[in-house]
């Protein structure tokens, strides 16, 4: 059995079962500090993990990005899925789980405390080329539209032509939002998390 959803197997040395209790914990406390910013009490389970890793194509990716890694268990997930040759970063906003997912150990990783609105000059700061995934849990709906509107557009200026976009949401607002940047995209839901959700696709046109 794998209990390795959030960089918490480093967090506890007494037992996987414990581990996996204080990520949810982390997760939970830090929904109540922050509820409009993290948007969900508990963290995806590997189910959604594994929908989310198919649905981007990591394995064809150079550069890959996560926006809103929380407590880690995607990170993971898109860590294990992804080339040698590849770069992963993770920007995240909340201290405290950007220090969580700082305790992954992997060359491969660049953890980066910041905000998605800047995700242009974070891909420049660690000379990366143009990412041909990026996927994001940010709550779209908790934050203002025009918010939104910006992460949204700064996304596409930064995805390489032809890359993806993988946003998984309960909620609809982030269609709506990417509709005049991507289009209409490419949706389905994944049952087996609390609670079901959907997950986005778009495809940056070449032109
Ligand atoms: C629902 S939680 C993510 C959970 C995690 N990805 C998982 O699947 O369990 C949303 C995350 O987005 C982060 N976040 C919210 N707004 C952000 C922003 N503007 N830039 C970067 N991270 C942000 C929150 O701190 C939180 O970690």
């Amino acid at each position: 059995m794998r209990y390795d959803f959030v960089g918490v197997n480093q967090m506890s040395n007494t037992g996987p079962l414990r581990a996996l209790l204080d990520g949810r914990f982390a997760f939970f406390r830090e929904f109540l500090r922050h509820p409009n910013q993290i948007g969900s009490i508990i963290p995806s389970s590997r189910f959604l993990e594994r929908r989310i890793v198919e649905t981007a194509g990591i394995n064809s990716a150079k550069t890959i990005v996560e926006l809103g890694p929380g407590v880690g268990g995607i990170t993971r997930a898109i860590l294990s899925a992804m080339g040698g040759g590849a770069k992963l970063v993770s920007v995240e906003i909340n201290a405290h789980f950007h220090s969580l997912v700082s305790r992954i150990k992997d060359d491969r990783f660049i953890p980066h405390l910041g905000n998605a609105l800047n995700l242009k000059e974070i891909i420049s700061i660690y000379g990366l080329s143009a990412p041909e995934v990026v996927i994001s849990d940010i709550p779209f709906s908790t934050m203002s539209p025009a918010t939104g509107t910006k992460i949204i557009g700064e996304i596409t200026s930064t995805l390489s032509p032809g890359g993806r976009f993988v946003a998984y949401q309960l909620s609809k607002r982030v269609s709506f939002l990417s509709l005049p940047f991507l289009g209409p995209g490419h949706v389905e839901v994944e049952l087996f998390n609390i609670p079901p959700m959907r997950i986005y696709r778009w495809e940056k046109s070449h032109i």
